[in-house]
């Protein structure tokens, strides 16, 4: 694999060298937000060394370089899942690159169950916490101490703040609560959507966890926001299959469209 520089170059050479103020990566049928990027520098993963081949449906694997709602953006539309090939640091070279490139924060989205009955399908909830409930961590293996990173804060207070301050402007609904992440592919059972929910978890998912950690090691800072696709297996109108996921993120992408622009526009303000 070629280096962190390595590729951070190739991106510079055909996106400019002004470093992202913010990268955004997309979820589950969240992909049509990368069409909303202006004077975009699309650039297939296939070109980038160490970038994720997908072959999730529902994820494309390009990164979009360019502005949003005012704001220099990097979109990666496509994300690696430990489910794919089980290799929880899979993300480690892309937010590597990132961090290389300049880019001070990582802003991630994805499709979740929720274990709350006040919180169905269309719901879009800010992470304010997680549980790796899947017990891997991408920094399995890293050398040195940085390795031993903080997670007391992971999700940017402040981030999470300008989040809340543009769904009220927008009269949107932010609900606020933990993501616990399964490593799936197979759903949760509902014995265990029980049990974590007990534990605390208000959604759940597959993706995100290992991301942020990666985004802390690199010492950028992580807001993450679900867009709630389904109520959690057991639950009363559950429905748990991955075409119900793309279906229901489909019906909730303006809402999030929305929030996503305007999360970013504050960027542009700054
Ligand atoms: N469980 C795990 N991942 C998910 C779910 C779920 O219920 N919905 C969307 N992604």
């Amino acid at each position: 694999m070629s280096s962190v520089q390595d590729t951070a170059a190739m991106i510079t050479n055909r996106a400019g060298a002004e470093a992202p103020q913010l990268a955004i990566v997309l979820g589950s049928g969240l992909g049509e937000l990368a069409d909303r990027v202006k004077e975009a520098t699309r650039i297939p993963y296939e070109d980038l060394p160490g970038f994720p081949r997908s072959g999730v449906t529902g994820h494309a694997g390009t990164l979009i370089c360019g502005f949003l709602n005012g704001a220099r953006v990097a979109v990666l539309a496509g994300r690696s899942h430990y489910y794919e090939h089980g290799d929880a640091g899979a993300m480690q070279h892309p937010i590597a690159v990132l961090a290389e490139l300049g880019c001070p924060v990582l802003a991630l989205s994805n499709a979740a169950g929720s274990t709350r009955e006040n919180m169905p399908p269309g719901s879009l909830m800010a992470i304010s916490d997680h549980l790796n409930w899947s017990g891997l961590n991408p920094l399995i293996g890293t050398e040195s101490d940085k390795r031993f990173v903080d997670l007391s804060d992971a999700y940017d207070p402040e981030l999470r703040g300008w989040f809340e301050r543009v769904a009220e402007a927008q009269g949107q609904v932010l609900h606020s609560g933990v993501y616990a992440w399964f490593s799936g592919p197979a759903f949760e059972t509902p014995a265990e959507i029980k049990a974590i929910r007990m534990l605390g978890a208000d959604a759940v998912g597959m993706s995100t966890v290992p991301e942020v950690i990666l985004a802390r090691y690199h010492g950028m800072r992580a807001a993450a926001v679900s867009v709630v696709t389904n109520f959690a297996a057991g639950m009363a109108g559950a429905t748990t299959s991955h075409a119900h996921t793309k279906i229901e993120a489909d019906k909730a992408k303006e809402g999030f469209i929305a929030l996503f622009s305007g999360f970013a526009g504050t960027f542009a303000q700054s």
